[in-house]
């Protein structure tokens, strides 16, 4: 629900005045659910049109597929697998990279992703991600072998001495997280996880006050064996 939320909050209002139009729909549906207090309504009436999966594989294939495969496998290690990955997660975090207005940077700043994701409009986003979620994931594999046991240690009890919570707590025991709420972890590229999580600890990566507190807990060691340890879970 609160991905749900956020992006909608996070909806631009601008763009094509067909666009506009249903923003302005929207606000006016929400109002009146507002009026007649039912929460449900309240939810976004635009996202409960069915996704488009066939454009959306369009958009992956001629847009997306460089970095990210036509099918969201990735194969390169610093582009995250997307393939499997929840549809409200995907939609978020397309939302997150690109710049809001009045806004000094994206709620999550990369600079390969800013570009692509602001050619996308609310439709694209929305077909793209569950076309994505729909593709099954061809996991990677760890590589340090070596850092598996501290990182299932990690994953499974967190580190109760300071504080670390248990990473399956929110994101399910087998990292296969729950839809709308937690990403999935599971068979990810561990260069990329371990990017990720750098990146919150350092606080480049803000769009995630969760996220950011609990990697500002660990140590790059920590955030290594963790990694790796997801890459190798199915
Ligand atoms: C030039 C390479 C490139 C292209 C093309 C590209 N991406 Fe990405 N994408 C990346 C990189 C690199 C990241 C990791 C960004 C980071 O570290 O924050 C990423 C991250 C993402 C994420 C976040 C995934 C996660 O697990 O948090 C999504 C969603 C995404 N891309 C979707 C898309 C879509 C949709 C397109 C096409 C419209 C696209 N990307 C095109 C390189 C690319
Ligand atoms: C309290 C709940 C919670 C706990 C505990 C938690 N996470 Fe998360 N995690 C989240 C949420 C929520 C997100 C989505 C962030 C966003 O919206 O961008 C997330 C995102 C992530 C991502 C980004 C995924 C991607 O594709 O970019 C990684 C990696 C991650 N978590 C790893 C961990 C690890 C490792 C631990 C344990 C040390 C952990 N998380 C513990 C809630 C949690």
């Amino acid at each position: 629900m609160r991905y749900q939320f956020d992006t909608l909050s996070a909806r631009p209002m601008r763009d094509q005045p067909i666009r506009r139009f249903s923003s302005f729909f929207a606000a006016a549906l929400t109002t009146i659910g507002l009026l007649i207090s039912t929460p449900t309504i309240a939810a976004d009436p635009v996202s409960k049109k069915p996704a488009d999966l066939a454009k959306g594989k369009t958009t992956a294939a001629t847009v997306c597929a460089a970095c990210h495969m036509p099918d969201g496998n990735s194969v390169i290690a610093q582009n995250p697998i997307l393939a499997g990955q929840h549809a409200a997660y995907l939609e978020k975090q397309l939302y997150n990279f690109k710049l809001k207005a009045g806004a000094k940077e994206p709620e999550r700043n990369n600079a390969i992703m800013l570009g692509f994701a602001s050619i996308l409009s609310d439709e694209d986003i929305r077909n793209i991600a569950a076309f994505y979620a729909a593709q099954k994931a061809n996991n990677a594999s760890a590589k340090r072998k070596d850092l598996i046991v501290l990182g299932a240690k990690i994953y499974r009890s967190g580190l109760p001495e300071k504080g670390l919570p248990a990473c399956a707590g929110c994101h399910s025991p087998n990292a296969a997280g729950i839809p709308a709420q937690f990403p999935r972890l599971a068979g990810q590229h561990p260069e990329y996880t371990e990017a990720t999580l750098n990146n919150f600890r350092l606080g480049q990566r803000k769009n995630s006050a969760q996220m950011m507190t609990i990697a500002g807990k660990m140590t790059e060691a920590e955030i290594a064996a963790v990694s790796e340890y997801l890459a190798s879970v199915r």
